[in-house]
């Protein structure tokens, strides 16, 4: 496990600046530090909804109603969730048709999700428990943000 990359984005990140401007800089370390990433991004939770945050890849949907796909799931259900073949998760939503594996993280405060992580893979089980151990501790440190 990588713990300078949590290290990295306590470092980055800051409170004092638009919930945006972190964002945008922990998607780039994400798709950097998550290896064989497609796709590194963040749903905002706005209106019972999901809608695009900030990313790196390639072009997605903007908004993913609660319940929908694996970002939606996870919204319902506070879980993280990875798929080691979204041709196989049914409701998967593909944003691009070369997506293979994907690992969601939901971002709690409260008790409520306020956003969600994203990663995806154009490999079949890219992501892994040590990487669900990972994602949910930068969830942590990124619920500081809301
Ligand atoms: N595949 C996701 C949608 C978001 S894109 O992958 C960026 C889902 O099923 O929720």
């Amino acid at each position: 496990m990588n713990n300078n990359l949590e290290q990295t984005i306590i470092s980055i990140i800051d409170k004092k600046y638009p919930l945006v401007t972190n964002l945008s800089n922990v998607s780039s370390i994400l798709k950097t530090n998550f290896p064989n990433t497609s796709w590194a991004g963040f749903y905002l939770v706005e209106k019972d909804k999901l809608f695009l945050g900030p990313f790196q890849g390639d072009v997605a949907c903007s908004v993913i109603e609660k319940g929908k796909g694996v970002c939606g799931t996870s919204f319902n259900t506070q879980k993280t969730i990875i798929v080691d073949n979204v041709l196989e998760f049914s409701g998967h939503i593909a944003c691009s048709s070369t997506s293979r594996s994907e690992i969601v993280t939901p971002i709690i405060k409260n008790n409520k999700v306020v956003a969600i992580i994203d990663l995806d893979s154009n490999l079949y089980n890219n992501y892994t428990k040590n990487d669900k151990i990972q994602l949910e501790k930068i969830s942590k440190i990124l619920s500081s943000l809301f």
